[in-house]
């Protein structure tokens, strides 16, 4: 039997709408949370992001900001720019796009982002917190939508081995601590995998739920998965497509159409993972603001 598609649109959709009441009664106490997305250059997936990021928040009912930055930026300038947010009451929310450009330390520019409007989860306060199970501290969005769809496509994570491919500060790492955490979505046995694994394929092939997140596109073969496993593919990678009027489409970091001949569940690229993201940066945007 072929795997079940997990639909990502249709759980952020039902997620969005269980969202509206907390937005509601925010703004009935005359509070609109608000995001301020920062885009440094013109890093062409970047813009796409932003833009959605944007449309989603307007589409919520959230106040939503874009601050366009030229590549050649210096580093001083976006620090100053982050400075005036952190002290902008309106703002609830600030996300500086990543990658950065070279001429800037993502590192300085991730710390100087207070830790109660980082709403990506990246500064060191919010990472320990969510290491920690500290409910206070805002989850990666990546990795939380993965944990909000399996717990909402009914797949127990509790005793499974979970197999993570990357350690990104983004995907991999925080996914892991998730997972790990007490709880719905967590109690899994959680192994972490990257490019210096050895016999990789050794590794996947051990896990319940396997989560590719290494952005390499169709990585992951259906030999590398366990019969019956649930596969999440974190990867959004463009592959030249001259049938496409853009010249390329989408695909995961796993090959899709023979893993859904071994898996028991899979998510789609686009409409997996992707929707679930955004969906979660709305729900961060209202923990600050709540908060
Ligand atoms: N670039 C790719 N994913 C992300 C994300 O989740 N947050 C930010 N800020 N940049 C990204």
């Amino acid at each position: 039997m072929p795997a079940k598609i997990i639909d990502g649109t249709a759980v952020a959709r039902a997620m969005r709408a269980d969202l509206e009441p907390q937005i509601a009664e925010l703004k009935e106490r005359g509070v609109t949370p608000g995001l301020t997305v920062v885009l440094v250059g013109q890093h062409p997936a970047s813009q796409v992001y932003v833009r959605m990021k944007g449309k989603a928040c307007e589409e919520a009912g959230l106040r939503s900001d874009t601050i366009r930055l030229a590549e050649t930026t210096p580093e001083s300038e976006l620090l100053a720019l982050i400075d005036r947010l952190n002290a902008d009451p309106c703002v609830h929310g600030i996300l500086v796009q990543l990658p950065l450009p070279r001429q800037i330390s993502t590192h300085r520019v991730l710390h100087r982002i207070l830790p109660g409007k980082d709403v990506d989860g990246f500064h060191p306060e919010n990472v320990g917190k969510v290491a920690a199970g500290d409910p206070t501290g805002f989850r990666p969005a990546t990795p939380y939508g993965v944990q909000q769809l399996l717990v909402r496509s009914g797949v127990e994570t509790r005793g499974a081995h979970a197999v993570i491919v990357g350690r990104s500060n983004i995907v991999g790492r925080p996914m892991a601590s998730l997972l790990l955490q007490d709880g719905p979505g967590g109690n899994a046995t959680v192994t972490v995998c990257h490019s210096r694994t050895r016999d990789l394929p050794s590794v996947t092939r051990l896990a319940d739920i396997l989560v590719a997140a290494m952005g390499k596109p169709r990585f992951v073969t259906a030999d590398m998965i366990r019969p019956g496993a649930v596969v999440i593919d974190v990867g959004v990678n463009r592959v030249d497509d001259p049938r496409k009027k853009k010249g390329y489409r989408l695909v995961g970091d796993v090959d899709f159409e023979p893993a859904l001949g071994v898996a028991s569940a899979i998510t789609p690229v686009p409409g997996g993972v992707g929707p679930m993201t955004i969906t979660m940066l709305l729900y961060n945007t209202v923990q600050a603001a709540r908060q």
